[in-house]
């Protein structure tokens, strides 16, 4: 056994450590609803228990818009914070304009690649380099239900096709509620209208229109049809939709205002927030006709160049922990995703993320998987703010015919290309 007074010194030493390499670091980020604010929390909690100090830089905005517009008037003024959650191919943007530092110390040390999935990895680096570490993978197809509004309005199931989708949403409609929860903002138009373009085209589909951007697929019958059937979804929505936010959508699926609504599975954290429980108090499905396939949308905080040390240090201790398989555990089962190390077990995770996961590895092997264009996975950025401006103004315009906003989106996605 040691002697008391070795065991003193040793931690008064680990402690002078500690705050000798403890620095400040500022973090951006958008998760403010419940469900959010919790998972964030959590990543808080855990870098301070290593003796750093997290400056919250939360910007309100579901999808990130808002956040991404101030990190840039920031990084113009000089003065961007240390860490920033970014995603996808925004992160090559910040990378190659020489913005972010380099982090593949602690990703050769704690060997990430022998767990993280190549090609959701790749996003992280610049240049081969690890510039952002990921947190987590969310699926934007699932249409999330509460239970007691479908049985009220004589529903037993949840619709596989959108043609049963229509038929329950009448019945949902006459039983006194609305049928399907949705806020119109740009970003939420987009989440819903990717999932019923995957639905109605399938994901090679979806992958000429909104990877390759292919002008054939954006002005083809399938594009027309996934738009007719996207502003038929209109009726199905109460008349109060215009800037509502995606979470007070999802109270009120939870409050039974609402049967439905279709969202990333951000809206689980709510439900889990909200005490309930998978299966038994609301229903998790994949949104019609996209059972097989997975639009992935995957969440990275992307590391700033700074010159402190103690800075760098705190960076580095931010990125091993948020990939530690203990914090990918407790991070995701708040968050409402699964975890982006596949070697973390979700044995003890509910239903909805079991299924997620299973969904995953079944699109991976068949070829579903899909990156969400609407969560800034698929496409730069002003192609993705030009898709969005098209899809909301057809949305909103009675009067404009789905073959007009097919040729829109052609040119527009050319202009901005
Ligand atoms: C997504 C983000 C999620 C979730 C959602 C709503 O873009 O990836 O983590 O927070 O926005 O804010």
């Amino acid at each position: 056994m040691k002697p008391l007074y070795t065991l003193a010194a040793g931690a008064a030493l680990a402690a002078a450590v500690t705050q000798a390499n403890a620095a400040e670091i500022e973090v951006l980020h958008w998760w403010t609803s419940g469900g959010e604010a919790k998972a964030a929390n959590l990543l808080k909690q855990k870098l301070e228990a290593k003796g750093h100090t997290w400056k919250d830089f939360a910007v309100a905005g579901g999808g990130g818009d808002s956040a991404m517009t101030v990190l840039k008037s920031r990084a113009i003024s000089g003065n961007p914070p240390a860490v920033a959650q970014i995603k996808g191919p925004l992160i090559q943007e910040w990378g190659e304009m020489g913005f972010l530092g380099n982090i593949d110390k602690v990703a050769r040390e704690e060997n990430w690649d022998s767990f993280l999935p190549p090609e959701l990895s790749a996003y992280d680096k610049v240049d081969g380099h690890y510039a952002a570490v990921p947190v987590n993978i969310h699926r934007i197809n699932w249409l999330w239900a509460n239970p007691e509004v479908l049985e009220k309005s004589g529903i037993d199931s949840l619709p596989k096709t959108w043609d049963e989708f229509f038929a329950d949403a009448k019945k949902i409609r006459d039983a006194g509620f609305v049928p399907l929860a949705h806020g119109g903002q740009p970003w939420q138009d987009a989440t819903v209208f990717e999932v019923v373009l995957m639905g109605v085209g399938g994901a090679d589909f979806y992958r000429k229109a909104f990877v390759d951007l292919d002008p054939e697929a954006l002005t083809s019958d399938t594009m027309v049809k996934a738009l007719k059937t996207f502003k038929k979804l209109r009726g199905a929505m109460d008349p109060d939709i215009a800037g509502r936010d995606w979470n007070i959508a999802t109270s009120m699926v939870i409050s039974g205002k609402a049967a439905m609504q279709i969202m990333g599975d951000w809206a689980k954290g709510e439900f889990t927030a909200a005490g309930m429980t998978p299966s038994e108090d609301y229903l998790c499905e994949a949104a019609p006709m996209t059972e097989h396939m997975f639009s992935y949308n995957v969440d990275s905080f992307a590391m700033f160049k700074v010159d402190d040390k103690g800075k760098q240090q705190a960076q580095m201790d931010l990125a091993g922990l948020i990939l530690s398989k203990d914090f990918q555990t407790t991070f995701n089962k708040a968050k409402g995703s699964i975890p982006v190390r596949m070697d973390v077990p979700l044995d003890d995770f509910d239903a909805c993320a079991k299924s997620s996961r299973e969904a995953f590895d079944a699109a991976q092997a068949q070829g579903g998987l899909v990156p969400s264009l609407a969560h800034g996975m698929a496409v730069s950025a002003s192609v993705q703010g030009a898709v969005f401006d098209v899809i909301t103004n057809f949305f909103n315009d009675p009067d404009m015919p789905a073959e007009k906003a097919a040729e829109r989106l052609a040119s527009a996605v050319r202009a901005a290309g």
